[in-house]
């Protein structure tokens, strides 16, 4: 029996992967800050949890004492929202953003990085959309973009420990975080959809787990294109 721990586990992917891993028969510590969703999730078999705010540092690094050696750590927990006017800059937005999507996965290195076992998996759930520069994305493609870069560097430096890291670059997936968007969605996939792709690339030891795939082949193509032929699509896009 591996030890999963998932921050983000109360919505979403993250609460799809806590379902997966518990049938599984994995013992799952679902980490959150919804506590009504937490305690449901409580009451399954072989399943822990604890909340706290990821962006609080002090609440992060508060459940070191009593965490155990863990084989898979999944860092999930991540927000998005859009600067709609950027004449009028929401530098506060931009600040909540990254400190809930980059910031935060420090605290959690620093909290558990030491407390995964030799042969275990760190996982960074980051975004295709930090493959391409997306209108009103100035925040959370930052935020993603920097966390993508900063898993990169973690495979590097963690392979001397004997631990893999995985970094996962979703396209569209319904969930309460796109729920939100009043734009077309291509290739959206299901919460549930998300965590089997997530489940089986860690399985594999997968350093990039990108789903679906027809929609990461067009990204791909794109990125590889003129960043000029880009800002043109995406101009088109914003009118
Ligand atoms: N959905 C997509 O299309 C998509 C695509 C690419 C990447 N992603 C990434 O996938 C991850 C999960 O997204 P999702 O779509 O499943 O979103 P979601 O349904 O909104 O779930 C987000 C999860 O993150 C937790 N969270 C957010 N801020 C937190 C904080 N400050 N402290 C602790 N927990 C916090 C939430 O906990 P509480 O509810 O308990 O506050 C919730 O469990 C995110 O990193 C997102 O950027 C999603």
């Amino acid at each position: 029996m591996a030890r999963v721990l998932i921050t983000g586990a109360s919505s979403g992917i993250g609460h799809a992967l806590t379902l997966a891993y518990q049938a599984r028969g994995e013992q799952v510590i679902a980490c959150g800050r919804n506590a009504e969703k937490l305690a449901a999730l409580g009451e399954l078999a072989n399943v822990d949890t604890l909340q706290f705010d990821v962006t609080d540092k002090s609440q992060v690094l508060a459940t070191v004492a009593q965490m155990p050696s863990l084989d898979v750590v999944i860092l999930n927990a991540g927000d998005c929202e859009y600067i709609d006017d950027v004449m009028h800059f929401d530098s506060t937005l931009f600040e909540r953003v990254i400190k809930t999507n980059l910031i935060s996965i420090g605290y959690c290195l620093e909290a558990w990085a030491s407390k995964l076992s030799a042969g275990g998996q760190l996982v960074f759930v980051s975004s295709s959309a930090q493959f391409l520069p997306f209108p009103r994305a100035q925040a959370y493609g930052a935020s993603k973009a920097g966390l993508s870069y900063l898993a990169k560097v973690m495979q590097i430096e963690l392979q001397q420990h004997a631990i893999g890291v995985s970094l996962v670059h979703p396209g569209f997936v319904a969930t309460p975080l796109t729920d939100k968007n009043t734009f077309d969605m291509p290739f959206k996939v299901t919460a549930q959809q998300a965590a089997q792709h997530i489940i089986d690339g860690v399985e594999k030891r997968q350093s990039e787990i990108a789903f679906p795939g027809g929609f990461i082949f067009i990204l791909k193509l794109l990125k590889a294109l003129p960043l000029s032929w880009w800002r043109a699509i995406a101009l088109r896009m914003q009118s």
